[in-house]
């Protein structure tokens, strides 16, 4: 495995649960000392349980050299970083640098696995970078989503694997058998479609909903229950319909952007797509004026935010809609005070320049003209009201995640707005 970020470990895990001997290979020495002393880098239910398990029965073993990891391999999969690049497109360098410096190492008809997500026609790329006719590509995109990667890769919905000779996807497809997950095997074109056809397809449905908010508020009606009207055809399923400030997150902004730009390097007109993204900007707006409005006004008011990560139970804030927020308030002139369980006061944070981050929910209201909720921690919906209450100078609340009920926050003497709810 080169790479021990979100795909990398828990991928590895899954592996050494299912009895594989898996060697991990990461260059960051602080990650990798903190994966052989058994504890995980990242936050993700059920890692570090799967983690003892593997070091404990000698199937799995880190080191810092991806050629040695290579070495010993008959399947090396590259779960390394794919960047955005400035015109949008997915940076594929450290995949091309990883496949050139394992290239000597590999026993010939190993295979080379892409798990990272990567532009159409990468696997032809890797290949001629690998320079071997006897070692072959195969490309097998993720579906995990964070906070639940572990489950999602105990229990895949589908494997897929592209590969010139369907061989060669067979052999990947057979060590996630004990999935019990439905299979595609393809070309790598396809393959390599169908993760960024699927992220696309999820960030437009959301976007869709977002839309659908907006116009309940115009029109009176109440989005969560058009959406238990909707999701109750199985056509369109309950999943995924939750409107929210905007979608986030290290995947489905990256890959729709580097989908557009992958359609208009190759000429293909997307509005469909286009519009998913713009729907999304707006959206992030949208929670903005809202904020400002139940505020009144931002420059000089303080507003608490809580929920700073881009969705609960992980503590993930890369293309946070809550990031991006918070610093749009304070770039307006508004006192940020934000909490989330996962960031700890008292450290300078790149992202959080200009907003002060709290130890307590109930930190972050005091003195507030408004209260943002960003983020579905769980433990939001848990607050006593009326403490919350007693310490704020101005008692509205915005909930851009519909967490609280209305009508409890109304009676507890709040103004409260939802996201296309009355
Ligand atoms: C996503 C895909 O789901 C996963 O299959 C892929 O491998 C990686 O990208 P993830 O980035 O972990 O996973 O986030 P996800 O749970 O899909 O949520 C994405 C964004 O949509 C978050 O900002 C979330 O808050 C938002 N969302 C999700 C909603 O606003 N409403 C919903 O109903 C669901």
């Amino acid at each position: 495995m080169v790479g021990a970020g979100y795909v990398g470990i828990p991928t590895a895990v899954t592996l050494s649960h299912f009895g594989y001997s898996v060697i991990v290979a990461e260059r960051d020495l602080s990650r990798l000392g903190e994966l052989r002393a058994g504890r995980s880098p990242i936050r993700e239910e059920g890692l570090d349980e799967l983690l003892a398990e593997g070091i404990a029965a000698g199937l799995l073993t880190f080191t810092d050299n991806a050629t040695e990891a290579a070495a010993d391999a008959d399947v090396v999969f590259l779960c390394v970083a794919t960047p955005q690049g400035n015109g949008g497109e997915a940076d594929i360098t450290y995949i091309i640098d990883a496949a050139t410096s394992i290239s000597a190492a590999l026993r010939p008809g190993s295979i080379v696995v892409n798990k990272s997500t990567v532009p159409v026609g990468t696997a032809a790329r890797v290949q001629v970078a690998l320079g071997r006719d006897d070692v072959f590509v195969v490309s097998n995109p993720e579906f995990l989503r964070e906070g639940t990667a572990v489950h999602d890769s105990l229990h895949a919905e589908r494997i897929v694997a592209g590969s010139d000779d369907p061989r060669h996807a067979e052999i990947v497809v057979q060590l996630f058998a004990d999935t019990g997950a439905a299979v595609v095997i393809t070309d790598t074109a396809s393959a390599e479609t169908i993760k960024y056809a699927a992220n696309a397809f999820l960030a437009t449905k959301l976007s869709f909903m977002n839309a659908m908010a907006a116009f309940c508020e115009e029109v009176g009606a109440d989005v969560r229950d058009v959406r238990l009207g909707m999701g109750h055809d199985h056509r369109i399923g309950m999943d995924f319909l939750n409107p929210g400030p905007g979608w986030g997150g290290s995947c489905l902004p990256k890959d729709t952007a580097a989908l557009l730009y992958m359609s208009q390097i190759n000429n293909f007109d997307f509005p469909l797509l286009a519009g998913a993204i713009e729907t999304n900007e707006r959206q992030l707006a949208r929670m903005v004026s809202k904020i400002e409005e139940a505020a009144g006004g931002l420059d000089g008011r303080t507003i608490a935010a809580w929920g700073l990560t881009f969705k609960a139970n992980t503590d993930d804030r890369r293309s946070s809609p809550a990031i991006d927020i918070v610093q749009r308030l304070a770039a307006r002139g508004a006192i940020v005070q934000a909490y989330d369980p996962t960031v700890a006061p008292g450290q300078v944070y790149a992202d959080l320049d200009g907003v002060s981050v709290m130890s307590s929910p109930r930190d972050a209201a005091r003195g507030a003209h408004c209260l943002a909720i960003l983020t579905e921690w769980s433990e939001f919906s848990l607050v006593d009201l009326a403490d919350i209450y007693s310490q704020m100078e101005h008692a509205a609340i915005v909930d851009c995640r519909n967490l609280l009920s209305a009508a409890t926050v109304r009676e507890a003497g709040f103004s409260y707005q939802g996201v296309g709810i009355r």
